[in-house]
């Protein structure tokens, strides 16, 4: 019997989001799922019943109806104790959860026997992961929303323009934290035409700025500001006077301050002080995103706009519901990504996995248990730890070093060897003497050719760029070989049509190698967008 999925309207106050839109409730039922929506639940994210009706869901006219209804549920907010009360007893609840923020949420989950998974505690340095990664789906949009309320506010242009009218100088934006968000505003900032500037506590991101079209500002202070798991630290009180003294020089000479920074499980770091707001240019604007979490901003407000000392300061805690169609598609998927991991079968039934290291970090409650949090990776899972013996094998297998991770047992390499001694032993004593000429030729050209091409360092290009240009080459110097002139007591011209080969030869071996140089210029090209 396939499980019903349902899809209630949103009751927080502004939230616009829906946790599945039309598109991916195509995708639900081809895993099996029957889907349920709620009316109106997709109208603030401009998805229609009707389109819901489309695509296979049937609409249920009240909540308590679809609640009832649904085996498991697909949230974006926070479920409120309403609904809570609303959810089948053991039934399967997939969304926003925050557990360490909200321990009364839980013990009510929990009561109702339950298996609650809280996509916010998805183990998101798992490369797996990354498809059902929300937070990053949600903090992409707000990044780029935050941009667009920074350009509402603002009175002038972000690109320099020259006009019969004057002259307009770029817009000057200055982004605290090059997370996610970060890197989405710098990205939307630097394709509206300013000059955007960023920091970060973390060095490693600094490459990242760069290739997004911002110029990175270090702090004039040495100190790692990594904390782990891809996340910031709190920095020593030297670091911070440091950090003061840059982001107040920023804040007298840029437009446009938006600030994205964040500690996990702290308050958000105060960068931004009423001195320095008031030493920026009248009709400046801040976007403070870490609002919600206290404001990396003195003067910001939550969810309010104010006015102080000419600047605008946006403290809106909503951005990414903001843009509710953009961001609903977007955690659909990533919810979507998350059922097909849970229906492996595609029957419309789930297994919560318990052995899945992304899935065991997820579930905050399986059958009215809490099992949050989830225990401490083991030291060898650890990220560093992980990428390193995971990539070994992996490496090994791509580079045909003895087949794949397990060492080739001694018996079988001696079988191989044996078997290839005598067949060699067999090619010489019986072929002619003008084939073993050019049989050994061949074998010394097969050793050199395998050692070029799999010890060519994997630069510049990706991997397979590097190992199909090592091979190219070869082909391109065996072909002009063939069409050289003959050299004085040398061997004989080869054949007119092997020359004619070795020419057609060389013409598709050029097509690959700059072909792949432009295929790569124009990879490069997109990203320095
Ligand atoms: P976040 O929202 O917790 O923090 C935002 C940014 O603020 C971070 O870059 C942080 O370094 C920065 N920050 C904190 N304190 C600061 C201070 N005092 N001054 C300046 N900047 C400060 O982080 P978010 O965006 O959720 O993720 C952070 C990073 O984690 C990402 O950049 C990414 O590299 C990594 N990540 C890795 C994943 C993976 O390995 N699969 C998945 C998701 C994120």
């Amino acid at each position: 019997m396939p499980l019903t999925i349902g899809v209630p309207k949103e009751i927080a106050a502004g939230e616009r989001r829906v946790a599945t839109v039309p598109e991916v409730v195509e995708k639900l039922i081809k895993l099996g799922f029957a889907v349920a929506v709620e009316t109106g639940a997709g109208d603030a994210a401009n998805c229609s019943d009707e389109t819901y009706r489309i695509a296979g869901a049937r609409i249920i006219d009240t909540a308590a109806q679809l609640w009832a209804e649904s085996d498991i549920v697909f949230k974006v907010g926070v479920p409120m104790t309403e609904e809570v009360r609303l959810l089948r007893d053991g039934g399967t609840l997939i969304g926003f959860i925050w557990p360490a923020q909200n321990p009364e949420l839980m013990k009510q989950l929990a009561a109702k026997r339950a298996t609650v998974l809280a996509i916010d505690s998805l183990p998101r340095t798992l490369s797996r992961a990354q498809k059902m990664d929300a937070l990053t789906s949600q903090a992409g949009v707000a990044g780029y929303r935050a941009v667009i309320e920074a350009a509402n506010a603002f009175g002038r242009f972000f690109n320099g323009q020259i006009t019969a009218a004057g002259k307009v100088p770029p817009a000057k934006v200055f982004i605290a934290g090059a997370g996610v968000a970060g890197l989405a505003a710098i990205g939307t900032a630097a394709g509206l035409g300013a000059l955007v500037r960023a920091n970060d506590t973390r060095a490693e991101v600094a490459d990242q700025v760069v290739s997004l079209g911002g110029e990175f500002v270090k702090v004039d202070y040495e100190e790692e500001g990594s904390g782990g798991g891809g996340y910031a630290k709190v920095m020593s009180e030297g670091f911070q006077q440091a950090q003061r003294e840059m982001y107040a020089k920023q804040a007298r000479e840029v437009d446009i301050i938006i600030t994205t920074a964040l500690i996990p499980g702290k308050p958000a770091p105060r960068l931004i002080t009423a001195e320095m707001v008031k030493s920026m240019k009248p009709g400046s604007v801040i976007v403070d995103m870490a609002a919600e979490r206290g404001g990396n901003c003195e003067l910001t407000e939550p969810g309010q706009v104010v006015v102080r000392h000419g600047v605008t300061i946006v403290g809106y805690t909503d951005l990414a519901s903001r843009l509710a169609k953009q961001s609903s598609t977007l955690y659909s998927t990533n919810l979507f990504r998350l059922t097909e991991e849970l229906c492996k079968t595609k029957d419309g039934n789930i297994d919560v996995n318990m052995d899945d290291e992304a899935i065991r970090g997820l579930t905050v409650i399986k059958n009215g248990e809490i099992t949050w949090p989830p225990p401490a990776p083991k030291p060898s899972a650890t990220p560093p730890a992980a990428a390193k013996p995971a990539a070994v094998p992996a490496a090994k297998k791509g580079h045909g070093h003895g087949g794949g991770g397990e060492p080739m047992p001694a018996q079988k390499l001696a079988i191989m060897f044996g078997v290839a001694a005598a067949l060699f032993w067999f090619v010489g004593a019986h072929a002619p003497g003008a084939f073993l000429a050019h049989f050994t030729v061949f074998v010394l050209a097969c050793f050199v050719g395998y050692m070029v091409v799999w010890n060519v360092t994997p630069a510049l290009h990706t991997p397979l760029m590097s190992v199909t240009n090592a091979i190219s080459s070869i082909i391109a110097i065996g072909a002009l070989v063939q069409i050289a002139p003959p050299l004085a007591g040398g061997a004989p011209p080869p054949n007119e049509w092997i020359r004619w080969l070795a020419v057609g030869g060389i013409v598709l071996t050029a097509v690959n190698m700059f072909g792949g140089f432009a295929v790569t210029q124009r990879m490069l090209a997109m990203f320095r967008k």
